[in-house]
């Protein structure tokens, strides 16, 4: 295959460790086709997949169900999620044998309403998983404080768009990454943050790093590019878990990924049908939107503009959760040769992004009307192309593969002792 590349950047294809595709339970919202297809569209040649799917994947015979979904379906490579709440402790040496790529953990309230583990099961939770060397991935968000906040906001009447920002204040998400983080510490597990929203939760999360614990984070365009404006603009279509904050928390995340102290970024795509996100009571309106397609494009302008390099977004949307996830060098990296995920981008293309065009079935976002300044091209999964020309192959359905099967985590870190905590806290008093 011969193709003329001249005056584009070849890049490695984006890693999303953080996709909702709604298969199996809501294909109204997505599906595994339509899901990885956006992923193609966007330059995303992995994506890690969630579990609050119906049924929800905490136990190994939904986890196999949905790797029959998926190995049928992608055009892309996945991981699949399995959550690890107080109902699935007891499977997680299954849902290991099963092929997952890592665990999800439920400190809070989100779409599909799975349960939050207390304090005592989470650490249980750490204890069991620690071992393994999986990474578990946290929705940080305190349930108990955000759920008074916001049942006092309800009863009080209020329905207005931003009263969804004010029942989940960025205390909710800092209590909770602080909160895993000592536990984490005490249990030696590795814990990944995910949709780091606020400048608050930079602390915890450093601090954390700062004492050595293994410890990541992600932040998502929503939270670099989108600010409290955008409830007048967007209403309900807006809404999302964690919220959209004020302005002021976009440079601090920002300079947290500069620094090295966030990660990567992901998307969180969370795509609902129209009708689910214009709902006029605030209160009933689903929270997500689609990103996995834009992000690449959108994060590229910002790089344009100058923001940060090129260099530096390769590390965020490849590198950092290929090694992270211990996916690397098979993955984040185009040192492998023929067998590489390849994106082939344009950087001098002036485009508007509008929701009628997006591949997700959720043709609602607060993404539309946004201008961008670069666009894929070709996106090309182990030496195969799924995208070409802005041309989904088709023949390329099903020929996504679990990388579950080239995962290799180091090995897992040793637990804290009681003497070693002491030490630990007489450094923090200092
Ligand atoms: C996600 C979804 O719809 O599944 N929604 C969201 O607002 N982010 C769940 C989640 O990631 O919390
Ligand atoms: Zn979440
Ligand atoms: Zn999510």
């Amino acid at each position: 295959q011969i193709l003329d590349a001249t005056g584009l950047h070849i890049l490695p294809g984006a890693i999303d460790v953080h996709v909702h595709f709604r298969d199996p339970g809501y294909p109204q919202k997505e599906d595994f086709a339509s899901g990885t297809a956006a992923a193609a569209f966007g330059g995303v040649t992995t994506v890690f997949d969630m579990p609050n799917t119906l049924p929800t994947i905490n136990n190994a015979e939904a986890l196999a169900d949905k790797h029959k979904i998926a190995s049928a379906k992608a055009y892309v490579d996945y991981g699949l999620y399995a959550v690890l709440g107080e109902d699935s402790i007891e499977h997680v040496d299954a849902l290991i044998d099963g092929g997952v790529i890592g665990f999800k953990l439920y400190m809070g309230n989100t779409f599909g309403r799975i349960p939050s583990p207390t304090t005592g099961a989470m650490l249980e939770a750490f204890e069991v998983v620690s071992p393994t060397g999986k990474r578990i991935s946290l929705h940080a968000e305190t349930n108990s404080i955000m759920e008074r906040r916001e049942a006092r906001l309800r009863a009080s009447g209020r329905i207005e768009p931003i009263a969804h920002l004010a029942a989940r204040p960025a205390v909710v998400a800092v209590e909770a990454v602080a909160r895993a983080a000592i536990l984490a510490e005490w249990t030696g597990a590795r814990i990944h943050v995910l949709h780091i929203s606020s400048a608050a939760e930079l602390q915890p999360l450093a601090e954390a790093k700062a004492r050595g614990v293994d410890i990541t984070g992600e932040t998502c365009p929503q939270y670099l590019l989108l600010d409290e404006t955008d409830y007048d603009k967007f209403r309900g279509v807006v809404r999302v878990n964690p919220p959209v904050r004020e302005k002021a928390n976009q440079q601090p995340l920002w300079n947290a990924l500069m620094d090295g102290t966030v990660d990567m970024i992901a998307t969180d795509h969370a795509p609902h049908a129209p009708d689910e996100k214009t709902r006029p009571d605030i209160w009933t309106v689903d929270c997500g939107f689609p990103g996995v397609e834009t992000q690449m494009p959108l994060m590229l302008t910002e790089i344009n503009k100058g923001r940060a390099t090129i260099n530096d977004y390769v590390r965020w949307s490849a590198e950092s959760p290929a090694k992270i996830w211990g996916l690397y060098p098979r993955k984040g990296t185009l040192t492998v040769g023929s067998d590489a995920d390849i994106v082939i981008v344009d950087l001098k293309r002036e485009w508007t992004v509008d929701d009628a065009m997006i591949q997700s079935r959720a043709k609602i976002s607060p993404w539309h009307g946004r201008k961008a300044s670069a666009l894929p091209i070709h996106t090309i999964v182990r030496g195969r192309f799924v995208m070409k020309n802005r041309i989904l192959q088709e023949k390329a359905r099903g020929t996504g593969q679990s990388v579950h099967a080239i995962q290799q985590m180091p090995p897992a870190m040793p637990a804290n002792t009681d003497s070693t905590m002491a030490a630990i806290t007489s450094v923090q008093k200092a």
